[in-house]
C-alpha cells in the first residue's frame, strides 16, 4: 500500500517529469502506474501529443468545411483532378495475382519475398550492378522507406563501431526520429541556402569533412524532400569522394526514384556512382510514390558490403533484428512490385505512368510560375521550376504559411513547404492569389 504522502510526492514528481518533458517538446508520453488523484485511468498521466507536424497538416485539412481547401501538405500524389491515383499497371498486377489459384497467403520469410528483394537492389543499382553479380548485397523487405531507414537504424546502432548518423538540414521530419529510436545519435550538416533557394556545397563539403571518421551520412538519393535541391552530377562526385576519403559511411534513402526526373535509371545515379567505387553503402527504397503504393508498405533495405561473406553474415544479424520488431513483411505489396519489375511488358507500362506522374508534376512547376509572374508577385520564384521531385520549398514563412490556411484555405508545411503534386490546373490561380496576397501583406 502507498501511504497518502506517498502518493502525493509521487503525483508531484510525475507532474514535474510531464512539464519537463514538454519543454522539451518531445511526443511526452510517460508511463506511470500512479494515477492523478481522482483520476479513472491508470493512463490518467499521459499527455496528449502533438499532431505529427506533417500527417497534422491533413487533420487540420479534414476539419475544414470550405469548398475552395487544398491540401498540399501530404507528399502524395493526386490527379488533374485531385484524386489519388492507383497506376493502371498496378490494378493489372493485382488482378493477375487475385486469379492465380496457386497463390497462399502463408507467412514469407523473415526477410521477406526473395524475387521482390532481388528486383529491387537491381532497380536501384542496375541490373548489370558488379556488386550484385558479386552477392556483396543483402536486400531484406521491409515496411516501406521508414521501415527500411528503421531497420538499417536497428542495425547500425546494434552492429557498427560509430554510432552517430549525420542527416541533412533540412531534411524529412521523421529522419530524427527514426535513428534517435533506433539507437543512433543524431546529428545535422549543412544542406540549403536559404538565400540562393539552392545547395549549400560549401557548408555540406565542411560539416562533413570534420564529422568524426566512420560517422553514417544519410543522403537524399534525387528529390530531396522538403527542398527540392539535389547536388549535381559534379557536385555528388565531391561529395562522393569526401566520404571515402574520410571514410563515413552513407547511407541512401531513396524514396522518389523515377519522380524526380521521370527516369528510373537517372534517379538512381548518386547511389550508382557509389557503389561504382566498390565501396559500402546502405539503401532504403520505398515504392510508396514511384508505384503509388502508398498504404501497401512496400520498401526495401539493401546493404552492400565489401564481400559475398560479410553480406551474407550481415543478412543473417538483419533477421535478427526483424524477427522481434514484426516477425515478417506483408506478402500483397511485393507481390505486386515483382509482378510488374519482372514482365517486360508492364515494366514498360510502369515507366510510362510514371513519366506522366513526373510530367504532371513539371508542368505544374511551369503554371504555378507563371501565376506569379502574371500577378507580378514580389521576389525571384525560379526556384519553382528549378527545384526537383514532389516539392517546393517555396521561402515563405511561418506566418505567411498561417495566413493562407487562415484566409484561403491552403494547407501546408509550417516550414513553406507544398506538394506540387497535389496541385492541379484548376487550383494554381488559387493557390497563386494566396501567396501573392501572403508576400504582400505578411513580412
Ligand atoms: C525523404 C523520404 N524518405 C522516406 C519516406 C518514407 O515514406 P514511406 O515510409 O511512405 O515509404 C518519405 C515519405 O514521404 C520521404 O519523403
Amino acid at each position: 500500500m502507498i501511504s497518502e504522502a506517498a502518493d502525493r510526492r509521487l503525483n508531484t514528481i510525475s507532474r514535474h517529469l510531464i512539464v519537463t518533458n514538454e519543454d522539451e517538446g518531445s511526443n511526452g508520453v510517460i508511463s506511470s502506474s500512479i494515477t492523478s488523484s481522482g483520476g479513472d485511468s491508470v493512463f490518467a498521466n499521459v499527455v496528449r501529443a502533438p499532431e505529427d507536424p506533417i500527417l497534422g497538416v491533413t487533420v487540420a485539412y479534414n476539419k475544414d468545411p470550405s469548398p475552395v481547401k487544398l491540401n498540399l501538405g501530404v507528399g502524395a500524389y493526386r490527379t488533374e483532378e485531385g484524386k489519388p491515383l492507383v497506376l493502371n499497371v498496378v490494378r493489372k498486377a493485382e488482378m493477375l495475382l487475385v486469379n492465380d489459384r496457386s497463390r497462399v497467403k502463408e507467412y514469407l520469410p523473415i526477410v521477406g519475398l526473395a524475387d521482390f528483394n532481388k528486383l529491387s537492389a537491381q532497380l536501384i543499382l542496375g541490373a548489370d550492378s558488379p556488386a550484385i553479380r558479386d552477392n556483396r548485397v543483402t536486400t531484406v523487405q521491409c515496411l516501406s522507406g521508414t521501415g527500411s531507414l528503421r531497420v538499417g537504424g536497428e542495425f547500425l546502432a546494434k552492429h557498427y563501431y560509430q554510432r552517430t548518423i549525420y542527416i541533412p538540414n533540412p531534411t524529412w521530419g521523421n529522419h530524427t526520429k527514426i535513428f534517435a529510436l533506433a539507437g543512433l545519435s543524431v546529428k545535422t550538416y549543412r544542406y540549403y541556402d536559404p538565400v540562393t533557394r539552392g545547395l549549400n556545397i560549401q557548408g555540406l563539403l565542411e560539416d562533413l569533412g570534420s564529422a568524426p571518421s566512420g560517422s553514417i551520412v544519410l543522403l537524399h538519393a534525387c528529390a530531396h524532400n522538403p527542398t527540392g535541391v539535389d547536388p549535381t552530377v559534379e557536385q555528388w562526385e565531391q561529395i562522393r569522394r569526401l566520404i571515402r576519403s574520410k571514410k563515413l559511411l552513407p547511407f541512401f534513402d531513396s524514396a522518389y526514384q523515377g519522380f524526380a526526373s521521370g527516369s528510373l535509371d537517372g534517379d538512381a545515379q548518386s547511389v550508382r556512382m557509389f557503389v561504382g567505387d566498390g565501396g559500402e553503402c546502405f539503401i532504403a527504397q520505398s515504392y510508396a510514390k514511384n508505384m503509388g503504393l502508398y498504404g501497401e508498405r512496400v520498401g526495401a533495405l539493401s546493404i552492400v558490403c565489401g564481400s559475398a561473406d560479410v553480406a551474407s553474415r550481415v543478412e543473417s544479424q538483419l533477421k535478427l533484428v526483424i524477427r522481434p520488431m514484426y516477425s515478417n513483411p506483408p506478402i500483397h505489396g511485393p507481390s505486386i512490385v515483382a509482378t510488374i519489375l519482372k514482365d517486360r511488358n508492364l515494366y514498360n507500362e510502369w515507366t510510362l505512368e510514371l513519366k506522366a506522374m513526373a510530367d504532371r508534376i513539371i508542368t505544374m512547376r511551369k503554371q504555378l510560375f507563371d501565376a506569379l509572374r502574371a500577378r507580378g508577385t514580389p521576389g525571384d520564384w525560379s526556384h519553382i521550376i528549378k527545384q526537383i521531385g514532389m516539392f517546393t520549398f517555396t521561402g515563405l514563412n511561418t506566418k505567411q504559411v498561417n495566413f493562407m490556411t487562415k484566409e484561403y484555405h491552403i494547407y501546408m508545411t509550417s516550414d513553406g513547404r507544398i506538394s506540387m503534386a497535389g496541385l492541379s490546373s484548376r487550383t494554381v490561380p488559387h493557390l497563386a492569389d494566396a501567396i501573392h496576397a501572403a508576400v504582400t501583406t505578411v513580412v
